[in-house]
């Protein structure tokens, strides 16, 4: 039996029920958010110049002797060399592996070499692993964390501004499979995420971009003040000011944070993440993970979860006008032009992801911004609806 409503939103705005589950703190510029998870509990810490601090707080928390630094070739020349100078600073021995860049690394070939990587280091189980990079990075490092030994701490530095708000926070770590995006993963939670706001200058800007993305999401499912923010502030964010941007990444990781703090194996609330994601995943599957970032996938995703909330659960035409314009001013793609092969390809994409069950398709909807629900379920000849109606929209402009 579906445990959500199917046809109608549940009423929840996770302000009003979480504020109190969730901390944080301001110290000077550096801003603290508490992941509640009892015994796993960790911090967030937000702020410029912290990849020379790293050592520092590794050691505050009392991390085994030695680590292993996993990043990628790109990041590699930009932030490994201040990072394991803190390490050692603070009298850790580092290993430092480096895979390749980009989402084809995120397979078990790699996890295998890390493995021995490590072994060969003489990584022992009070040994930690320190993932210095985007998603893919932290994706795979957190795997290896979770596996090594059957688990050793495992650090988070996120360098991309996804990373910093989703990615690094909330303890989903894994791989891809041939058959498809993070099939294989467990649940493991970090030690300590680390978000050096000086490392978002290198980022180039399309993927800085794509991680607005994933802000304005936030907006939409949790908190409408966080929302009018972003439209008064976007063009602040897109020059990457500090004040700006930090205080706009605090508030994301908080959100992120009171949502796993409160359902942590996805069994309901997590799903709300997952807002624009049904569509947009499938949109990154027909295109083979070529044509689009994830975050320019799910900003169509989430144009096309507006209009069938406007046309299922009562979500104002204003609101979905005011989503629109916020992803154009974030300069985000919001309309995708399909042929009919195509809306075919993209149907058939939806029911192979993985979060389906009971082979229905299930869509997070917004009731209003600030507000959304899991679990519905939306008839496949309003799905293909939204999507000639999105298409027929970016013939126009
Ligand atoms: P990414 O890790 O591929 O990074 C994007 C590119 O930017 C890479 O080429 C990288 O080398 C480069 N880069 C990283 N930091 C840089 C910096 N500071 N300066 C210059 N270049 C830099 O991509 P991403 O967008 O960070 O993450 C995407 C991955 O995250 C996907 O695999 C996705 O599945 C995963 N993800 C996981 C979760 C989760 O909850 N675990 C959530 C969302 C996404
Ligand atoms: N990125 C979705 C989640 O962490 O649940």
């Amino acid at each position: 039996s579906n445990q959500f409503n199917e046809t109608c939103p549940i009423k929840l705005n996770l302000n009003h029920v979480l504020t109190s589950w969730t901390e944080s703190t301001i110290v000077r510029d550096v801003k603290i958010v508490k992941v509640p998870l009892e015994e796993r509990s960790y911090q967030i810490v937000i702020g410029p110049s912290l990849l020379k601090a790293v050592g520092r707080k590794c050691k505050q928390l009392k991390l085994g002797q030695s680590c292993a630094v996993i990043t990628d070739d790109r990041v590699e020349p930009l932030y490994a060399k201040p990072a394991i100078d803190s390490l050692k600073a603070s009298g850790f021995n580092v290993t430092l592996i480096t895979i390749p860049a980009g989402e084809k690394s995120k397979n078990l070939r790699l996890v295998q070499n890390c493995y021995d990587q490590l072994a060969q280091a003489r990584l022992e189980r009070n040994s930690f692993v320190l993932a210095l990079g985007g998603g893919v990075v932290g994706d795979l490092a957190g795997f290896v964390a979770a596996t090594y030994l059957r688990g050793v701490d495992f650090v988070q530095v996120p360098t991309t501004l996804l990373s910093q708000v989703d990615s690094s926070v909330g303890g989903k770590v894994g791989v891809n499979l041939k058959a498809g995006k993070n099939l294989v993963g467990a649940f493991y939670q970090p030690r300590l995420v680390l978000c050096d706001l000086d490392t978002l200058q290198t980022l180039p800007p399309r993927e800085f971009k794509a991680g607005l993305a994933e802000v304005i999401k936030y907006g939409i499912i949790d908190d409408a003040r966080l929302f009018k923010k972003l439209e008064s502030e976007m063009e602040r964010i897109l020059k990457q000011d500090p004040k700006a941007l930090g205080s706009i990444i605090a508030k994301c990781c908080q959100i992120k944070a009171k949502v796993v703090g409160a359902d942590e194996k996805e069994s309901g609330l997590r799903a709300t993440l997952n807002y624009g994601h049904t569509i947009g995943h499938a949109i990154e599957a027909i295109t083979r993970y070529g044509t689009f970032l994830h975050g320019e996938a799910i900003s169509i995703g989430q144009i096309a979860a507006g209009v069938l909330s406007h046309a299922l659960c009562q979500f104002p035409e204003k609101d979905m006008e005011r989503i629109r314009a916020l992803f154009e001013k974030a300069k985000l793609p919001t309309s995708l032009r399909f042929t009919a092969t195509q809306r075919e390809k993209l149907m058939k994409a939806m029911q192979l992801d993985k979060k389906v069950s009971d082979g229905k398709v299930k869509f997070v909807l917004a009731s209003r911004i600030g507000s959304v629900s899991p679990g519905h379920v939306v008839p496949n000849d309003m799905i293909h609806a939204v999507l000639e109606q999105i298409g027929l929209e970016s013939s126009e402009s």
